[in-house]
């Protein structure tokens, strides 16, 4: 309990194999589309890369069909709005004052210290998918009124008072493979996909990076036996 308390939610991308969760990620975008974009923009996100391989990974008519019936973009050159297409980005929400929640999962941190030495950030990493999930399941149900805003009390907001209502509430979502939809539920599918919208091309840095690793290992073992021959007739 307390202000600022972040659950360790296990999510399938962690750790150096962790690959995201397709399905979760589109049940995560049926949430943000049916709950979050009423007050949150996506501005940073293009829409096409929801048919990304390693991200939601749609069909290329399902994206074409899901950005024209959900969005609709400004054009300068028709002078009126027109629905989205997939070369447009999601768009930008600024009614309710709400941040943009493209890269929000890696602008917060759900793990810190020990005094400063990051060794739960080592442990458990950075945090930002845990801490989005800890907040959307962390309304006590307790709110105040100050200075004529209505502020409600959750248990990973620092300070412990967020001007947010609660977003969701059980089964508020029906998914069409039935997966579970309490609030928990709710709130890690769309912190996942909040993840993929910070960091689309997790997967392929992390491949990257092990390609690297192994060639170093390779080149270290080649460079030591390398010396041992070299040195081998001065012994
Ligand atoms: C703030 C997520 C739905 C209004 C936030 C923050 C996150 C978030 C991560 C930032 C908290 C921080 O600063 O650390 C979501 C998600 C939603 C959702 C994932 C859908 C499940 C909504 C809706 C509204 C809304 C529907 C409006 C009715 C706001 C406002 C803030 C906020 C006004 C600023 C709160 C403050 O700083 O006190 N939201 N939100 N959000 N959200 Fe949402």
């Amino acid at each position: 309990g307390g202000a600022g308390h972040v659950e360790d939610y296990d999510f399938s991308f962690e750790g150096p194999f962790g690959t995201y969760d397709t399905n979760q990620l589109q049940r995560g975008l049926q949430i943000y589309t049916e709950v979050c974009a009423a007050c949150h923009g996506l501005k940073q996100v293009p829409l096409r890369t929801l048919a990304d391989e390693g991200g939601p990974n749609l069909p290329a008519d399902q994206v074409r069909a899901y950005a024209a019936d959900n969005f609709s973009v400004y054009d300068p050159e028709l002078d009126e709005d027109r629905p989205a297409k997939p070369t447009d980005h999601f768009p930008e929400n600024n009614n309710a004052g709400a941040p943009d929640l493209s890269l929000m999962a890696k602008a917060r941190a759900g793990f810190h210290g020990p005094y400063g030495l990051g060794l739960n950030q080592m442990f458990k990493g950075m945090g930002g998918a845990e801490y989005i999930a800890s907040l959307l399941a962390g309304y006590t149900g307790e709110t105040k009124e100050e200075a004529g805003t209505t502020f409600y009390e959750n248990t990973a907001f620092p300070g412990g008072w967020i001007s947010m209502a609660p977003p969701l509430s059980d089964e508020q979502v029906e998914f069409i493979d039935g997966a579970p939809n309490d609030v928990e539920s709710l709130s890690k599918d769309v912190a996942a996909f909040l993840m993929w919208t910070a960091e689309p091309k997790m997967m392929a840095r992390k491949q990257a990076g092990f390609v690297g690793v192994l060639f170093l290992t390779l080149l270290s073992v080649l460079l030591y036996l390398t010396n041992k021959r070299l040195w081998a007739p001065h012994k």
